[in-house]
């Protein structure tokens, strides 16, 4: 979409208005703006009642409101306070209102194991408070019995305290916890030298680590991602924490916790480094703590509440192309024409809105994109092995002849006001919206797709605008608490009213749940029934990428990060924000390659790819109103290009392994340095470089002009993975300046890993049927590393079928002989698949091996020595004085 005329922009003339008005207001009435902005704090607060711990299981209190405050509306006067582990890693604290029930973010939306009972709970009660800790968990939950009362959780191997809302009991005006049904406010001391956080999205953001000093407001909202800090498309009120050590010496460096507020209403977070304060105008206080200890254990534990990576194919690992703008079906088949001439990997043809016939879902305008035409468009791309996928919008043209209007009017599945459909508008001009609470509205979808799909086998769907976006803004129901609550959460960072393009917040969805309180799971809820949807028109494992997200949404969608810009900063903000959505349990996420809005340069679209190149989801893509960036239109890039997707299709096998890794254990796919280093301090800031997976590095070229790059890197022996004789060693972590010219990005893996390969390939079929080779990286330890195969479309992945091989290896050296070992789990499938590995390659020998022993080594072949009668080529030795071996 045009940033220039819908998007809020603040740098634009109607904002800077509204901003010397504001500064008017602040100027002329502080004790409006007081009203609005500062919490009433004097003497307020809640004190412990009646407490009742239940040995065993958990701990439940009332809390009574010990004094009054009419700011943000009346207070909640009892509340009830129940703590509880759920597993022995998650910490469960909700506070609600005793004698009401309030909104809450419904059950189903998580997927959440039914919390095993943890029966070694201790409760203790004393004087200054009750704890409640079990012996297999390292968090323990204290609730103080000041006035007002306090919490904290600690962790029980290092003392060190996690999250502490005890007041100030110093100070006159201490208060940590207001409860009003529109304001809930809740804040935590945090030690702000030693606390490293990282999530709370979406925000287009410069740094990766989340900064002091700021206020992250989540209200999901149609605003281009090229605008820093602002709320965006998605609300993840998840952060992580990593700790550096404690002045006593009892933390060490990269201890982890996670900290969720599970919650759908607006909210801003402000955090000051030594603080976190919370402030929701709805809802519940619901929040969870995850012990880590790792980050990565931190990512596991969270995803096992949230619901686990949905899998993707293997095809949507491929290479992507879109734009905003192609005009027929013979633009379409000109691309895809263009990428095979210039023998640049294509995976996927992509079409935006324009091919619809008025902008109307599961329509095609019957002059540009025929559908006769675009069947056979369809077929070719097919026949190559490519893939197809199209954009489809939440908002149902109200035209009154367009059947699927009629349908969804006759099946009552629109969002409602006052009784009738809500009016919005969007691309096709006069919309209703599918109300994906309503469990019609799911049945309504998924016909609506096997329709569309009947006439069109697309492979995947695209929803965007799902906020959900409005061209107008909504006009307030008059004296609307809802329409115009008291607490302004800071949208679109100038306060503007919730309603603002998007739907009334007193819109009505089925259940009689208002749009206030929902709001911020529409794109979830859409991607739950588009996925679904698409498993019951292909039974195929699905691909559904999604521009809202909230908590949860990995399990159903991939993510785009939406309307970036083509310049050098945009291109850096994608490190930050891929890494914080793999934080967000959605690792199948990637940036618009070269940039949407804007015109690209050839010189920044040859960076672009570079680095898109190992985004896990690589897409180009455009706005309509900026010149073609396709990777062929220059030399230069198209060479590049060549190079970067070359090595991404040797690297499919990898990053396939990641997403079943993700599937399993919420691991990102590309993820910070931290995540292999959490001991290495110095990672805790890096945003210009991250991990795919642990040990392949990216640091590529953010600047224009530059022709080398500073990359950190830690402690060890990496080789770059486009010329293994090039080898970077390094005692202890440092920056290294390396060469980069045009056609270059350094990329490099680290010791200890082993990575299996496949061969370069114009598609992931072609790429699949090509032999493998191991890549091993000699290390001082043993090396290893996982393949994971299956057809990569079944619907489930490494599910109950065993149509699928899990492969892990493991390297050493004892004297002469480099010994490979396999643990192979379902090895019958790949069996079945002749796959076969043609060679090995070692890196990082001291000195040439001999022979080379492997047990029952996966070959697809023979599950005999596959390399007993093998030849051995010691092909370079590198700079600092690697041998490299390649045997087959
Ligand atoms: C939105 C999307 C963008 C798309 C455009 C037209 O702006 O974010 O990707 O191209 O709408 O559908």
């Amino acid at each position: 979409m045009n940033t220039n005329n819908k998007r809020p922009n603040p740098a634009n003339h109607t904002h800077i208005s509204i901003f010397i008005l504001v500064s008017f207001i602040h100027l002329a009435l502080p004790t409006l703006v007081s009203a609005l902005k500062v919490e009433p704090l004097v003497g307020y607060g809640y004190k412990i009642g009646s407490s009742t711990v239940n040995p065993g299981s958990s701990l439940t209190c009332d809390l009574q409101l010990i004094n009054k405050s009419s700011v943000f509306g009346s207070d909640i006067q009892n509340l009830k306070l129940v703590a509880s582990f759920e597993t022995k890693d998650r910490l469960r604290i909700k506070i609600t209102d005793a004698n009401q029930q309030r909104w809450e973010v419904p059950q189903q939306v998580l997927h959440r194991n039914a919390p095993s009972s943890q029966e070694s709970h201790s409760t203790s009660s004393k004087k200054k408070g009750y704890t409640l800790s079990s012996p297999a968990s390292d968090l323990i939950f204290t609730l103080h019995k000041t006035t007002p009362f306090g919490f904290s959780i600690t962790r029980r191997s290092s003392g060190d305290t996690l999250f502490d809302t005890s007041p100030d009991l110093s100070k006159a005006n201490t208060t940590f916890l207001i409860y009003k049904d529109q304001f809930l406010q809740l804040s935590s001391a945090l030690p702000a030298d030693r606390s490293f956080l990282y999530g709370l999205g979406e925000h287009t953001k410069r740094s990766f680590l989340i900064e002091h000093n700021q206020t992250l407001t989540m209200w999901n909202a149609d605003i281009a991602s090229a605008n820093i800090d602002l709320n965006l498309y998605g609300s993840h009120p998840f952060y992580v924490d990593v700790r550096s050590p404690d002045s006593a010496g009892k933390v060490a460096a990269g201890i982890s916790h996670g900290v969720l507020l599970l919650n759908s209403n607006g909210m801003d977070i402000e955090y000051t480094g030594d603080r976190i304060t919370y402030k929701v105008i709805g809802g519940i206080l619901d929040l969870y703590f995850f012990a880590g200890e790792s980050p990565e254990n931190v990512i596991d534990q969270y995803t096992e509440l949230i619901g686990r990576p949905a899998p993707m194919p293997y095809w949507s690992f491929g290479f992507h192309q879109c734009r905003y703008g192609y005009v027929d079906v013979n633009d379409l088949e000109g691309v895809v024409a263009g990428y095979a001439k210039s023998r640049i990997p294509l995976e996927v043809m992509w079409t935006d809105i324009d091919y619809m016939d008025g902008y109307k879902d599961f329509t095609f305008d019957p002059n540009n994109f025929p559908l006769d035409k675009m069947r056979k468009f369809v077929e070719t791309i097919h026949s190559n092995g490519q893939k197809y996928v199209v954009i489809v919008d939440p908002g149902i043209s109200t035209n009154s002849t367009y059947d699927t209007f009629i349908r969804g009017m006759k099946a009552d599945i629109f969002i409602k006001r006052d009784g009738k459909p809500y009016l919005g508008n969007v691309w096709p001009g006069s919309v209703f919206y599918p109300d994906f609470l309503n469990p019609r509205a799911g049945i309504f979808w998924s016909d609506e797709v096997k329709l569309f799909r009947d006439l069109l086998p697309v492979d995947g769907i695209w929803i965007d605008m799902n906020e959900l976006s409005n061209f107008i803004s909504s006009t307030p129901l008059p004296n609307s608490a809802l329409d115009n609550p008291p607490y302004k959460i800071n949208n679109s960072g100038f306060d503007r009213p919730i309603n603002e393009k998007t739907v009334a917040a007193t819109a009505i969805h089925f259940g009689n749940i208002t749009e206030y309180n929902s709001h911020n799971l529409y794109g979830y809820l859409e991607s739950k029934a588009t996925n679904e949807a698409l498993v019951k028109a292909t039974g195929k494992r699905p691909f559904v990428l999604s521009r809202s997200t909230f908590v949860g949404s990995g399990n159903h969608t991939a993510h785009w990060t939406g309307d970036n810009a083509a310049t050098w900063d945009d291109l850096a903000y994608t490190i930050p924000s891929i890494l914080s959505f793999g934080i967000f349990g959605v690792p199948m996420v990637g940036a618009d390659i070269c940039g949407f809005s804007k015109n690209t340069t050839e010189e920044l679209c040859q960076r672009w790819i570079q680095l898109g190149a190992f985004y896990p989801f690589a897409r180009d893509h455009s706005d309509k109103f900026t010149i073609r960036q396709e990777l062929y239109l220059w030399d230069s890039v198209a060479a590049t290009a060549r190079k970067v997707l070359g090595l991404r299709m040797r690297l499919l096998p990898y990053f396939y392994t990641l997403m079943y890794e993700a599937h399993m254990k919420g691991a990102p796919i590309a993820r910070p340095l931290f995540f292999s280093f959490p001991q290495n301090i110095a990672t805790y800031r890096i945003n210009t470089q991250f991990l795919v997976g642990k040990g392949v590095m990216v640091s590529p070229v953010l600047n224009s002009g530059a022709v080398t790059v500073d990359a950190y890197f830690p402690a060890g022996n990496w080789f770059s993975l486009f010329n293994y004789s090039k080898s970077v060693s390094v005692d202890t972590g440092k920056y290294i300046r390396l060469d980069a010219p045009r056609d270059h990005i350094n990329v490099h893996i680290r010791e200890g890993n082993i990575l299996a390969m496949q061969q370069e390939a114009m598609t992931t079929r072609a790429a699949r049927k090509t032999p493998f080779e191991l890549l091993v990286i000699n290390s001082t330890g043993n090396s290893s590393g996982e393949v994971f195969l299956d057809d990569g479309e079944e619907v489930e992945m490494g599910g109950k079928s065993r149509m699928w091989s899990f492969i892990k290896f493991s390297f050493n050296i004892k004297g002469k002989t480099a010994i490979i070992k396999s643990e192979v789990v379902n090895g019958e499938y790949a069996l079945s698949q002749k796959w076969i590995i043609n060679k090995v390659t070692i890196l990082g020998l001291k000195k040439r091996v001999n022979s080379l022993y492997n047990n029952e080594f996966y070959s697809g072949i023979t599950r005999k020595r596959l390399l007993r009668n093998t030849t051995r080529r010691q092909i370079a030795d590198d700079t600092n004085g690697f041998v490299t071996m390649e045997i087959s």
